[in-house]
């Protein structure tokens, strides 16, 4: 999409709620949409499934402008977005099982057919002996996966996921990020997913998009944003540690992991460097499965930065002074960060 949105409530001023912004979507990727509170996110969901038009601009699903369509062309173009919001609401008076059914009732599908749907929906999210409870029946984490089931069910090749996983406890939320992760996966499914927890950022994100007032101010794939500590996707991905002063004699270096590396690699550089290397501290996760660290060392300052660095480098490590004693020949250093 490149679109703008302002609302003019009626009797106050203009807001000004998505500036003029140029976004594009991966196919098949989760993309979750980061920022504060009032940043824009929410409104980059109704404009990308069609609830709200833009101001300025259009949003493009799969090639075909969604922002002129009339209503009724409009209600097609979005059938293929699944959408979930926060606390989902779900019809009180429904079981599950008919939740599920609904968006197949709307569509004209058959009875057979889409109790059949619904069904492997259901167990698709766990919840096959859950199918005949209400939804006061359910708990909110259960809940929220009928919700998922009801939003796939009318085969959707994208899902839009606003907060879903917003006020559920930890376990809970484990488990919708692993369903979500497998839906990506088996059903190619493109996710976008608005959240401020940056722990669904990392267990499933494969891009970040980062909103502030209005503006689009950073995007990057999730493992680059964990590897550039100076931007604020990488300082939101990874955020910066206080860490122990580093010994006298000693220069602070900070070690990122440039590939996948062997979880052994400490006792390797203390071997390649011949020294002892004290760890002060540092922050350390596994994003999209795979590990990323920022990690900082005291190492002597009588090494040569030069042979640091190679060593780092011959591990797959990035190794970086950072101050203390600075080592005799850091200035020749030059490292790509
Ligand atoms: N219908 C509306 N009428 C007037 N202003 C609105 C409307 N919807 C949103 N806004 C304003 O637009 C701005 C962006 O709102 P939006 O809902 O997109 O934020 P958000 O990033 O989703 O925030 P949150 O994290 O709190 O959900 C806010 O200042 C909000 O008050
Ligand atoms: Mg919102």
């Amino acid at each position: 999409m490149s679109a703008g949105k302002t609302y003019y409530p009626r009797g106050r001023s203009p807001v000004v709620a998505l500036k003029p912004t140029t976004l594009d979507i991966p196919a098949g990727e989760v993309t979750a949409i980061l920022g504060e509170s009032g940043a824009g996110k929410t409104t980059v969901g109704r404009l990308v499934n069609g609830l709200t038009r833009p101001t300025t601009g259009s949003v493009s699903i799969d090639g075909v402008d969604i922002s002129r369509l009339p209503h009724k062309k409009l209600i097609d173009a979005t059938r293929k977005i699944g959408v979930i919001f926060q606390g989902s609401a779900l019809l009180s008076r429904r079981t599950a099982l008919e939740n599920v059914e609904l968006p197949l009732q709307i569509s004209g599908a058959g009875r057979a057919a889409r109790r059949a749907r619904a069904r492997e929906l259901l167990a698709r999210v766990g919840l096959e002996e859950k199918a005949g409870a209400y939804p006061s029946q359910l708990s909110g984490g259960q809940k929220q996966r009928v919700a998922i089931a009801r939003a796939l069910s009318a085969r959707p090749d994208y899902l839009l996921a606003d907060e879903a996983t917003s006020g559920l406890d930890s376990e809970t939320t484990r488990s919708i990020l692993r369903l979500l992760r497998e839906l990506r996966d088996d059903l190619r499914l493109t996710v976008v997913l608005i959240t401020h927890e940056m722990d669904v950022v990392r267990e499933l994100a494969d891009r970040a998009v980062l909103f502030e007032g209005g503006a689009l101010v950073e995007q990057a794939a999730v493992s680059d944003a964990a590897r550039t500590p100076d931007s604020r996707l990488g300082r939101l991905v990874l955020p910066p540690v206080n860490i122990a002063p580093a010994p006298p004699g000693t220069t602070t270096w900070e070690v990122g992991y440039a590939r996948e590396v062997a979880l052994d690699w400490l006792p390797e550089l203390s071997a390649r460097l011949d020294a002892r290397i004290p760890l002060l501290g540092g922050i350390s996760e596994v994003i999209n499965g795979h590990p990323v660290s920022r990690l900082y060392l005291a190492i002597p300052s009588g090494l040569p930065a030069q042979a640091v660095a190679g060593a780092g480098e011959a591990l797959g490590l990035v190794l970086l002074p950072r101050g203390g004693d600075a080592p005799a020949d850091s200035r020749k250093v030059t490292l790509a960060r």
